[in-house]
Order: structure tokens, then C-alpha cells, then sequence
């Protein structure tokens, strides 16, 4: 289960996604908004309590440029969200960083970029090893 979410300027990308996921057969849930102007930094707090309560696996945030959503994003525990426009950033933030959360710019990147993000993030497991520790020490930057 996926949940995904977006403001008004991720919105049609949104959609898009949503379209692939449900072609590929992936369940989601849709934290929202509706295409009415919205603050990404209340989406992202919908969307990230799905990945930290365990009801889903992973979350993806939309915004215009996806940096405000990202940034919101990364202000909740246990959230490793990683902002990515393209398939490198994307495959590489699930084998090293274990990102929990994909974040991509409405504005900034298409629909058949955003399915090669999406499908390379979903489908690619972390490495673990010596990422791992690295991992640990993003997570004790919470508490500091
Ligand atoms: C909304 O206009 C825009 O500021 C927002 O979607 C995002 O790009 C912020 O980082």
C-alpha cells in the first residue's frame, strides 16, 4: 500500500501517477488535495502518518518544485524522504538511503519521467551493509 499525496501545483502530476499505479495494479491512498489550493507542509503530514504507522510501505509527495513537500517531509520522524527528478537519484535513494518517501516537482518533471521514478523507487530494495550505519546516523540526527 502506497500512500500519496500532493498541493495544487503537484496536482496533475498526481493524477498521473495515480493512473500508473492503478494500471500496474498498486494499491495507494490519496492523502489529498483535491486540486483546491492547499499548504504542502499539511499533505505531507497526512501523507508521512501512513508510512510511520505502519499502513503503508512507502509514501510519494508531490508539490510544484518538490522541495517544500521534501522539506516538510523530512521534519517528521522516522521519514527519510528523498527528492528526485530523475531515475539515478531515484534508484540510488532506495539502495543506499533506504528513503521511505519519494518527493517529485509537479513543474519541473512529466508524466513518463515521473512513471520511471515512481517504478524504479518502488521496485528497488535497500542495499543494507555499510549503508546501514549510515542510515542509523541519519535516524540519531532526530534526537539531536
Ligand atoms: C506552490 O505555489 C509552490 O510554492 C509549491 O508547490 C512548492 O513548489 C514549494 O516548494
Amino acid at each position: 500500500m502506497i500512500a500519496i499525496g500532493s498541493d495544487h501545483a503537484g496536482y496533475s502530476l498526481k493524477c498521473e501517477v495515480i493512473k500508473f499505479l492503478e494500471n500496474s495494479g498498486i494499491e495507494y491512498i490519496d492523502c489529498g488535495c483535491n486540486g483546491e489550493s492547499c499548504d504542502y507542509p499539511d499533505i505531507a503530514e497526512k501523507t508521512c502518518e501512513k508510512v510511520t504507522s505502519g499502513e503503508c510501505e512507502k509514501g510519494i509527495l508531490i508539490c510544484g518544485t518538490g522541495i517544500g513537500i521534501s522539506m516538510s517531509a523530512n521534519k517528521i520522524k522516522g521519514i527519510r524522504a528523498a527528492l528526485c527528478q530523475d531515475y539515478y537519484t531515484a534508484k540510488y535513494t532506495r539502495l543506499h538511503n533506504d528513503a521511505n518517501v519519494l518527493c517529485m516537482g509537479g513543474r519541473v518533471i512529466g508524466a513518463g519521467t515521473a512513471e520511471e521514478i515512481v517504478t524504479v523507487f518502488l521496485n528497488t530494495e535497500f542495499e543494507g551493509g555499510r549503508h546501514q550505519r549510515r542510515v542509523d546516523k541519519i535516524m540519531g540526527l532526530e534526537n539531536k
